[in-house]
């Protein structure tokens, strides 16, 4: 009996330092788990801190300012925001430009110029290189101090990725990243001339704020694209010329109601006058980084969401996500 019992102990003696090295791995990784939270926390927080201080004139960088994507959504709000704070306006987009350029002369004392370009041309075709050439001659007659890329496409909406029609998928990342750095190679080496500058490049919460977003997968690489492309002009480019990367949670504009359905302006989804309202006083301002969350509401929803684990996240998304596709292909068969 005695000597069981001596034997049990000893067994027992054996394992602790087992246990202990087990209960020191996972207080490790708890720490490591603690000090990733907190790190996103505090750049949430960060970003939430951050107020716009003094709005700069923007015509300290030059009269003219370009614009991608005008005729409709945020992109338009920002161009007659841009208007109103007395900035000429080189508007590029594919068609209907008639509109919005009337819009903004019987507004404002600005002048407008517009190019019309199809961003999803592919530059080694005839058309694509024709398209380039005129964008080329419209910036280089005009002193431009600012950029804002915000053309882009979500196309074709929520689908698995094996489903993704690819010259709609190609026509995507044509437009949300090749547009936009042909674009910025247009009116970059102008701004690097005169030594100023502010680019504004339209990203999105979607491959910033969360881990990921399931069923839009091109669509939200494109934007990590967009917001890597940035951080990178914005420390190659220091002095004079400011880049930002804006990275938006929902705006009501046709880009979300149309696929979602469910996004109507509400406390968390600005109308897109309401977003260019925020956004435009941001333009230039590097303070914190190239990156840039103008609307009040979308960083405390920023914050909110870093403290929501990434499985979760990653789960509800989907789910989410499953819905509008499925939605989406409700609305496909009764059309046909
Ligand atoms: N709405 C949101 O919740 C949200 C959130 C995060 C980021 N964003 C980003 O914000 C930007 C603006 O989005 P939005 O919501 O305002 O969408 P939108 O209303 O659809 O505006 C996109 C604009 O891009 C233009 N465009 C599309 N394809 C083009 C092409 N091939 N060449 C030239 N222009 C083209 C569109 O012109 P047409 O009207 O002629 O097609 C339209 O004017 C996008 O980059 C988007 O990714 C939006
Ligand atoms: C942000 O969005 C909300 C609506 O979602 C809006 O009420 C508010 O005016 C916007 N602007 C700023 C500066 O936060």
């Amino acid at each position: 009996m005695a000597g069981a019992l001596h034997q049990h102990q000893q067994e027992l003696a054996q394992d602790q330092p087992a246990m202990a090295w087990w209960f020191l791995s996972l207080a490790f990784l708890g720490a490591l788990y603690a000090a990733a939270f907190a790190s996103r926390l505090l750049v949430s927080l960060t970003l939430l801190c951050l107020h716009p201080p003094k709005p700069k004139d923007l015509r300290c960088y030059g009269p003219w300012a370009v614009v991608t994507g005008p005729t409709s959504g945020i992109d338009r709000s920002v161009a007659l925001e841009l208007a109103r704070r007395g900035l000429n306006l080189l508007l590029v987009e594919v068609a209907n430009l008639q509109e919005i350029s009337d819009a903004v002369r019987s507004r404002y004392a600005v002048k407008t110029a517009a190019v019309v370009s199809d961003l999803s041309l592919d530059v080694a075709t005839p058309q694509g290189a024709e398209a380039a050439r005129r964008l080329q001659d419209a910036v280089e007659a005009l002193d431009v101090g600012v950029l804002v890329n915000n053309a882009g496409v979500v196309t074709p909406g929520a689908v698995f990725f094996h489903e993704a029609d690819v010259e709609e998928w190609m026509r995507m990342i044509r437009v949300n990243l090749w547009g936009l750095t042909e674009v910025t190679a247009a009116v970059l080496p102008g701004m690097v001339r005169r030594g100023r500058g502010a680019v504004l490049n339209m990203g999105s919460a979607s491959s910033e704020a969360i881990p990921s977003f399931p069923l839009y997968t091109i669509y939200t690489a494109t934007k990590r694209y967009v917001a890597q492309f940035s951080s990178s002009l914005y420390a190659e480019y220091s002095k004079g010329i400011d880049v930002q990367c804006q990275a938006p949670f929902f705006v009501a504009t046709t880009m979300v109601t149309g696929f979602s359905g469910i996004w109507r302006p509400s406390a968390f989804v600005p109308t897109p006058d309401a977003y260019a309202r925020a956004a435009v006083p941001w333009i230039g301002l590097g303070r914190g980084g190239p990156l840039c969350v103008p609307n009040l509401s979308h960083r405390i929803l920023w914050c909110l969401l870093a403290a929501v684990p990434g499985s979760i996240h990653d789960w509800v998304c989907l789910r989410e996500h499953l819905r509008q596709r499925r939605s989406m292909f409700r609305k496909a068969a009764s059309l046909r």
